[in-house]
């Protein structure tokens, strides 16, 4: 098959392929999606099939305003509706009762569905266009390194699928924060740009998930994810990260990567900065990872510390398999 690239000039043909079953890599202001119509079956299984997605990992489903909402889900919490309110279109997905219109894969096995309302011009017309909810994976191989170009999608789905719309570099770089509205204190599934202390400007209480990893709570998080295709380790400290890169820069091309004021510190060692705010890091995060892997056979990344860095710390550790040094 072959795999156009295109900007906002091909937005109707990539309506049309969506509303005719196809899938469309489009940008969302996090990391681009995989999309296909959510309320067809075998549209949605495509997804599965070109990502190499375990069944279980139920998708988001993205919408382009706050009245499309009842078309994909029901029984809606007021606190819900008033997150939508102020973070929407925004990098926010809360989790609620499914609608019975959605096409089964969405969720197997769950009575709920991850919503959002993206926050990039090309996202929203092309729901619109279509005029269908668009259920849509990042834009990546299953547990590789998400996608925040269309260039990174075009290295993982080149030949795969049909059409990548082309609308920049996303703005935040990191997935969405998932918020489980279906609990008697929201969860915070994953953690993203919209921190606990936003949520909780509008929820009396909220909870950060932790511990084993159940099917019905976040299936997602059990699979291996954001895995570089080399070998990537997490330091304790500068210290610890200066020493590993001398204990194996014989034989290896290690990198170092963190903010400014680690790197600036490496002195004469490979680096590569994520910048000096942790906006910036997170931009930057998941393209610095796709460019070393590139260059390098070694990844060392820093460690974040503080509350505030649960977002980016969550990816560090999974593109590390855990693995510290
Ligand atoms: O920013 C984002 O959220 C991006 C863009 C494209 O919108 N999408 C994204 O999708 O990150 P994905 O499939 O890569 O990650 C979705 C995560 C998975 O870990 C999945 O298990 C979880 O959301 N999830 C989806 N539906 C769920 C549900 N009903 N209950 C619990 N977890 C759910
Ligand atoms: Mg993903």
């Amino acid at each position: 098959m072959k795999t156009q690239v295109g900007k906002a000039e091909w937005i109707k043909e990539a309506a049309k392929l969506i509303q005719s079953g196809e899938l469309v890599a489009f940008p969302t202001e996090t990391v681009y999606g995989l999309g296909a119509n959510a309320l067809s079956e075998s549209a949605v299984q495509k997804i599965f099939l070109a990502k190499g997605r375990p069944q279980d990992n139920p998708l988001i489903v993205h919408i382009a305003d706050i009245h499309m909402l009842h078309s994909v889900a029901q029984d809606i919490p007021m606190e819900a509706m008033e997150l939508f309110r102020i973070f929407s279109p925004g990098p926010l997905t809360l989790i609620l009762k499914k609608s019975p219109d959605l096409a089964k894969s969405v969720s197997p096995l769950l009575d709920t569905v991850g919503v959002r309302i993206p926050k990039h011009e090309l996202a929203i017309e092309l729901i619109q266009r279509a005029g269908v909810p668009i259920a849509a994976p990042s834009a990546n191989i299953s547990s590789r390194v998400s996608a925040t170009s269309a260039s990174h999608v075009w290295e993982d789905f080149d030949g795969k699928i049909p059409l990548i719309l082309d609308g920049g570099d996303c703005e935040v770089g990191i997935e969405s924060t998932i918020v489980d509205m279906t609990k008697d204190i929201p969860v915070i599934l994953r953690p993203g740009r919209i921190k606990a202390c936003d949520l909780l400007t509008v929820l009396p209480k909220v909870q950060m998930k932790s511990g084993e990893i159940k099917l019905a709570e976040a299936p997602g998080m059990k699979y291996s994810h954001y895995a570089p295709l080399v070998r990537c380790v997490m330091a304790k400290s500068l210290e610890s990260a200066l020493a590993e890169y001398d204990r194996i820069s014989a034989q290896e091309k290690p990198v170092i990567v963190g903010n400014n004021q680690f790197t600036a510190q490496c002195k004469n060692r490979q680096i590569l900065s994520l910048g000096s705010s942790l906006d910036e890091a997170e931009k930057n995060y998941f393209q610095t990872l796709r460019k070393a892997e590139k260059s390098y056979s070694t990844i060392i990344l820093q460690r974040f510390e503080g509350e505030e860095s649960a977002a980016i710390m969550n990816r560090i550790t999974k593109s590390c398999g855990g693995k510290t040094v």
